[in-house]
């Protein structure tokens, strides 16, 4: 896959994963890159590639002025536009020649995420990035939380999944989401596709208290279709409470390898609203993604919501089929 020149976001990290101590490699579509933060705090993209010698520079350090020093000979680089700023040994009166740079990539960082623009430097626009916020400032360690993981499908097909049966893909729990019972079809806007879908509390949560309807939740999930970047609210049905919102984005690592990221928070309630949901389920409602798929539910898929989205449904439904048995 040469996404090269795909004018698009891809998210490459948590803001948390990137603590501007040491550099981080991070592969995206096939094609290396690293991350580190500048002298002032901004985090800053390069191709994961020395100039000189093509030592990766993720293996190298950070300096106090904030360049990215190669580990071999020690070559250093700044992270705007790539430029060679230092080379140790260099005689006296000799200057470093102006293409002496690696690759440099516009990076936005947004949400507690940050983000490589692929495409046309001329064309990044930073104003296309959803304004997904699961109010990472309230997280207690009990409350909301980050996470990451390596799935093995395709990243268009995890998208597709989690469109069509996110319960093979996501774990919230205390809840189960009823896959194939959706309310309503599935809305699309210019940049959004929406799908809501039931949800019940779990057989333990619903014995310890009684609730009032068959399905007394609600999943909406949010797909920003210019980042593949997914918001997912749980829902009280009866009062359209939020209760857990969860941001998840996704990036292909090779072409048969996503890496999912994701941020979650449960929601504040007040003693109104909380007397109306089984307190200690809502209480230990938590949020992750599978990293471990269960392929035989995944050959038995329809793809209803993604084929729309795409208009493809007989050419999505032949290649999730054998991604699944992978
Ligand atoms: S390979 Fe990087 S400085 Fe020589």
């Amino acid at each position: 896959m040469d996404q090269k020149s795909i004018n698009r976001w891809w998210p490459l990290a948590l803001s948390s994963e990137l603590d501007g101590s040491i550099p981080l490699a991070r592969l995206c579509a096939g094609r290396e890159y690293v991350l580190f933060r500048d002298g002032r705090g901004v985090a800053r993209i390069l191709e994961d590639q020395c100039a000189h010698r093509r030592a990766p520079l993720s293996l190298g350090r950070i300096t106090p002025q904030g360049w990215l020093q190669c580990p071999y000979h020690g070559w250093c680089f700044e992270g705007k536009g790539g430029e060679c700023k230092q080379i140790p040994n260099l005689g006296k009166g000799e200057t470093i020649p102006g293409q002496y740079r690696v690759g440099h990539f516009v990076s936005a960082e947004r949400n507690g995420m940050i983000f490589l623009w692929s495409g046309d430097p001329l064309e990044a626009d930073e104003s296309v990035l959803p304004d997904f916020s699961v109010s990472p400032a309230k997280k207690t360690a009990h409350s909301g939380g980050e996470g990451l993981c390596l799935i093995t499908l395709p990243q268009q097909h995890f998208i597709a999944t989690l469109l069509d049966g996110p319960s093979l893909v996501i774990n919230a729990s205390q809840v189960t989401v009823i896959d194939d019972h959706m309310l309503g079809e599935p809305l699309f806007s210019a940049n959004h596709l929406l799908v809501e879908r039931v949800a019940d509390w779990t057989e333990k949560a619903r014995r310890r208290r009684r609730v009032p309807s068959d399905y007394p939740l609600i999943l909406r999930t949010t797909l920003h279709s210019e980042t593949d970047m997914a918001l997912l609210e749980w829902r009280d049905a009866a009062t359209n409470t939020p209760l857990l919102s969860a941001l998840v984005a996704s990036m292909p690592v090779t072409d048969c390898v996503t890496a999912v990221r994701w941020q979650w928070s449960r929601h504040s309630l007040s003693n109104k609203q909380l007397s109306l949901v089984p307190h200690r389920a809502f209480e230990r409602l938590q949020f992750a993604v599978n990293g471990t798929l269960d392929a035989a539910a995944l050959t038995k898929l329809h793809p209803y919501v993604s084929s729309i989205r795409s208009g493809q449904l007989d050419t999505l439904a032949a290649d999730i089929i054998p991604a699944a048995r992978l």
